[in-house]
């Protein structure tokens, strides 16, 4: 982990920068170490994402000092929503009060002036509130870290009952703890690309499909797609009529909020804590399109499948594909379609190379060179691969899909920046 000038770092440098840094990097207690705080690679990616930090924790656990350290780092592109300011008081309760609306006017003004680091200092410890915040990061576009204080004290309810500004009793902490204590696990962890990243990959994605719709080889094999005949171009953008909500991601592991198959053992892997929140950069080697999805194809790093998880790799338990086999990035889903299926089409891609069926070469175009596996799947291996910023995270949303077309009338799914 990169936190500016170590100590380390500190002897090898000029006297003067040695002054400099010890007045600019305070040494920040264990407690308060964080990617998003003392990783510079992280803190530039976060700084070029919409990120909510939705910090939870017991009152009196020190909630508000990390929401302070976020904005300390992030200053003028970050805003703190704290509760304690909505005269909201923690408790448990049957239903989330109406003052919450108040607070949540506030937060989607902050979206709507796409404030990139949005902070919500709150106990979080309902799930219905939790699910609140994930529907306005879905519609605003953010990604979300559930963030949590790491002071030695934040379950010990003796100790929390002198230090939280209510004086709520131990009895009323007691029985906060336990929806606190046990993680909550997203719909699935992975790496979320930042903004810029994501429009990159929507335009090169949209010049492909743009002019693969008009190649004759593909018009040529367009009955996979249509039983019609397409006489100009194929509008392929708007067969893909669906795409997961939120930003662009690549899946490691479906969790499904702890309830998948190794959910937890993976949350518990000490890789995946010391990752989350944490940047990392992506090198997307191809573009792929089925009859049923369209995806982007990544390749994993040395330190990037360390976060992958051992058992996806397959379609049928006998399958052996290298691991990262099906790191991908759904672009969109043909109607009827689950994302899930992009992984798997990927896999059948791999599947095939794998056999030798190395994809007949079609021709040069635009981005690369264009293959074609026979029944609707072609796949374009980009000359020059893009390096795409993301951040290691979980999504919390429902995962419905939402529509890739813009309002635009000739409905291309690759038109707008707020597609895909
Ligand atoms: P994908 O787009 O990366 O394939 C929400 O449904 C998200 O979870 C989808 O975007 C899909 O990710 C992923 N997903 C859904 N079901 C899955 C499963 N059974 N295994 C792996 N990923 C799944």
């Amino acid at each position: 982990m990169n936190r500016g000038f170590t100590r380390k770092s500190h002897t090898f440098l000029p006297k003067i920068f040695r002054k400099m840094s010890t007045q600019s990097s305070k040494e920040r207690p264990e407690n308060l170490q964080f990617p998003f705080l003392d990783d510079d690679a992280t803190i530039s990616t976060v700084k070029e994402s919409k990120t909510f930090f939705i910090v939870r924790g017991l009152p009196g656990s020190g909630k508000s000092t990390l929401a302070q350290a976020i904005h300390d780092q992030y200053k003028d592109a970050c805003k703190v929503i704290c509760v304690d300011n909505y005269k909201i008081t923690p408790a448990i309760r049957s239903t989330i009060p109406e003052d919450y609306s108040k607070m949540d006017e506030d937060l989607v003004d902050y979206c709507k002036r796409d404030i990139s680091v949005i902070v919500v200092d709150d106990t979080h410890h309902e799930r219905e509130r939790l699910d609140q915040l994930a529907d306005i990061a879905d519609k605003y576009q953010y990604k979300v870290l559930l963030v949590e204080p790491k002071t030695p004290w934040k379950m010990d309810c003796l100790q929390l009952k002198d230090k939280n500004q209510w004086k709520l009793p131990v009895e009323e902490l007691k029985k906060m703890k336990p929806s606190l204590e046990k993680d909550f696990l997203p719909l699935y962890y992975g790496w979320f690309l930042t903004k810029k990243s994501s429009e990159n990959l929507r335009k090169t994605a949209q010049a492909f499909f743009d002019e693969l719709g008009s190649l004759k080889a593909f018009k040529k094999e367009s009955k996979h797609f249509t039983s019609e005949d397409p006489k100009g171009k194929m509008d392929l953008t708007s067969h893909f009529v669906k795409r997961p909500p939120s930003v662009l991601h690549c899946t490691t592991k479906f969790t499904d909020f702890g309830k998948a198959l190794g959910a937890d053992e993976y949350a518990q892997q000490e890789i995946v804590k010391a990752s989350y929140g944490k940047a990392f950069t992506l090198t997307i080697s191809a573009l792929f399109i089925t009859t049923k999805t369209a995806g982007a194809r990544v390749e994993l790093n040395e330190q990037e499948l360390l976060l992958w998880p051992g058992d996806v790799d397959k379609i049928l338990p006998a399958d052996t594909l290298p691991k990262g086999s099906r790191a991908h990035i759904t672009l969109g889903c043909a109607s009827g379609i689950e994302p899930v299926q992009t992984g798997i089409d990927l896999l059948e891609f791999v599947k095939l190379e794998r056999a030798g069926t190395k994809g007949e070469e079609i021709e040069e175009v635009g981005a690369g060179k264009l293959q074609y596996f026979g029944n609707g799947m072609w796949m374009l291996l980009l000359t020059k691969k893009i390096e795409a910023k993301a951040i290691f995270s979980g999504y919390y949303g429902k995962g419905k899909l939402v529509p890739t077309q813009g309002s635009n009338k000739r409905g291309s799914a690759f038109n707008s920046c707020t597609i895909i």
